[in-house]
Order: structure tokens, then sequence, then C-alpha cells
């Protein structure tokens, strides 16, 4: 289906995207290749310790998935490990020696706020990713590098500019080469499978709307390198459609959580796969595949596509946040608002003044 026709398809429940998050969501890889030009410079400009031990990247919800793609993205490539960290401290083995990236987009986030008063308290080089708040005037109080992403977005539909402005970092501490480059370049490759990506995104959309009026929540099962991917739908899900849908890794699950699907059930599964799975993956995903199959599971398998692992995982990224945009929109639900998550920020702003600690 052409986009234009595609668009038509969800005209009438358009109405409801009051942010335009589907617009956002399908501009992905402009706003990629816009990322990519706007933090090149910063890898030589940024002044961070070169080769830190490891880089550690903390935030919460939108503002953590990037560190998860990181991490996915440069698995067999970075020198240096990259730990995804959505915690409210560091753990004791971080020293001076290594480097933490505090993202937060709103620059509000009461978890990774303390993160970084740990790290200056521990005095470990810190770089602040975030468009405002708190973060952003602690970092120019502080001297702390900060990395702006533009204002006025719902942190999960800043994901472009997350994914560009951590390479940029990891790039400018010494950990890998061509990074930015590479990222440029995938944005073209998004751009070429535009209609192919979307058509996937559509019928995932689909499917998953059709499993939930059969009362069917979805698992989505993904391994190393594309847990992020995986992890991603399932958040998305969260957040724009409302709905529960629900995460695991594989080979993980293989050893406890598949069992679960000899008992009674109400889920359905969404595979994440990808072209050039090693055999080890190849015979364990076939195996999950044919487990589902047997025991009447409804399950739908999601291909990447793309010729290397920034392409596959994007492309991934891609299709997902469109298909859990578009099963918002068949919902009849806004994808734009988190209404609980606001509620909880209150609740815990009311009680507890994290400036009073700083
Ligand atoms: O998508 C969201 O709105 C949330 O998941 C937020 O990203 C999360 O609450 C953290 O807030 P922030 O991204 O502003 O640090």
């Amino acid at each position: 289906m052409r986009i234009e026709e595609l668009l038509a398809l969800y005209a009438s429940h358009a109405a409801v995207d009051s942010q335009e998050m589907l617009a956002r969501a399908l501009s992905l890889p402009a706003d990629i290749r816009d990322g990519s030009e706007r933090y090149s410079t910063l890898v030589d400009e940024l002044p961070l310790p070169r080769d830190p031990e490891s880089v550690i990247v903390a935030g919460m919800g939108g503002s953590f998935i990037g560190g998860l793609f990181l991490q996915d993205a440069l698995y067999e490539e970075s020198s240096k490990m990259i730990i995804p960290l959505r915690e409210t401290g560091l753990p004791g083995s971080v020293n001076e020696r290594h480097l933490l990236v505090a993202v937060s987009y709103s620059g509000n986030t009461e978890e990774t706020l303390r993160v970084v008063l740990e790290a200056r308290r521990r005095r470990i080089p810190t770089v602040a990713v975030t468009s405002g708040g708190l973060l952003a005037k602690l970092a120019t109080e502080w001297k702390i590098p900060l990395v702006e992403v533009p204002s006025g977005l719902k942190p999960r539909a800043a994901f472009p500019y997350m994914c560009t402005a951590l390479p940029a970092v990891v790039e400018a501490a010494g950990l890998v080469d061509g990074l930015m480059l590479k990222l440029k370049e995938a944005a073209g490759f998004l751009e070429n499978v535009k209609q192919e990506v979307l058509d996937a995104g559509n019928s995932l959309a689909r499917w998953l709307f059709e499993q939930y009026e059969a009362g069917n929540f979805p698992v989505v099962y993904s391994y190393r390198p594309f847990l992020s991917a995986g992890y991603r739908l399932k958040t998305q899900i969260n957040e724009n459609a409302k709905l529960h849908a629900f995460f695991s890794e594989i080979p993980e699950a293989n050893h406890n959580e598949i069992m679960g699907w000899e008992g009674p059930f109400r889920f359905s599964a969404v595979i994440v796969r990808a072209p050039g799975e090693p055999p080890y993956v190849y015979h364990r995903m076939e195996f999950l595949r044919e487990l589902l199959r047997g025991r009447g599971v409804k399950h739908v398998e999601v291909h990447a596509i793309g010729e290397n692992q920034l392409q596959k995982l994007l492309s991934l990224f891609y299709a997902f946040d469109i298909a859990s945009i578009l099963l918002a929109l068949l919902r009849g639900t806004d994808p734009a608002p988190t209404a609980t998550i606001d509620s909880l920020k209150k609740y815990l702003e009311e009680r507890i003044d994290i400036s009073r600690e700083i």
C-alpha cells in the first residue's frame, strides 16, 4: 500500500492524533539525517576523557531506549562496554575512569538526576543529553558537557535525536570510528525502504489489533543484538496504544519462561528475526516458532531488513514505531498523552523535592 493510501486509510482515525505522532514516526529517516548532521561536530568538540573503561548510559523510559539501542548497535564493534542503566544510583564499581552519559529528555527525571548527583560526588566524568530542565541547569552550573536535543517532542519521539547524539558521544570518547557517517547512510537506506517498512508496520498493527480484540496480549521475543528493537515495540505499545505488552529475551526465556506455554495463557507472540542469524540463534528461534505453533499460540514474525547492523536495527525501530501508533489509531486512542505516567510524576514531585538535595 502506498504511503498516501495508508494515510487515507487512517484519515478517519487521524483526528485523535493530537500531536501528529504518526507524521513524526514516518519522518524517522529525515530526522536521523538531521540528527547526524547536527551532532557530527561533537565528535571533535566534546571535551571528554578518551577511552573510558566503560560508558554507562543512564535514563528512564523514552530516555532509556537510546542507551539500549547504542549497546545493540555497537555490540560487536565497540572497544569498551556500553551499559544502559535505569536505576536511581550507580553501581559501586563505577569510578573516575568510566564515563556517565545522563539522558533525560525533560531534564527533570528524578532517577536520572540522582545518578548525576552521585556521579558528581564520586567524580565520575559526565555528559548530559537533554532538552532542558534541571539537568541542563546543572550541566551549565557544573560545567558538564551538554548535548541538547530539540524541545517540544514527546521523549519517545525524540529517538532519532537520541540515536544520533549518543553515537556522537561515544565516538568523541574514542570507542568507535565513523559511526556518524554510517548513521547518515542508514538514514538514506531507511528512506529507500520506507514503503516496505510501512507495509510491515501496518500489517503488524492490524494483527495486534485483532489479537487485543480476541483478548490476547503480546509477548515480544527478541535476541541480541536486536533486544532494543523488541523492547521498543513493547514500550511503544504501552505508551502509544495504552495497552499491556511484554518483552522477553532469547536465549534466557528458553530456560524458564517457555514452560508457561504448557499452561493456560491469554498471550500472543511477536518474534523478531533478522537476516544472517548465526545457527545458534536460528535454531533457537525456529524451535520457539514451532513450539508456539504446536501449542496453538497466535504468533507473527517481523523481519529486519538491511545490509548491516545499524540498518537492520533501525528498520525494526521504524516498523515498530509506526505499528504502535497505527494500533493506537485503530483503537481510537490518542498516541501522545501518557496521563498515568504524568500523575505518577506529579505524585512524586509533591513528596520528593530533589532540588533540595543538590
Ligand atoms: O515516554 C515517556 O514520556 C516516558 O517514558 C519518559 O521518557 C520517562 O518518564 C522519563 O522522562 P524523561 O525522558 O523526560 O527523562
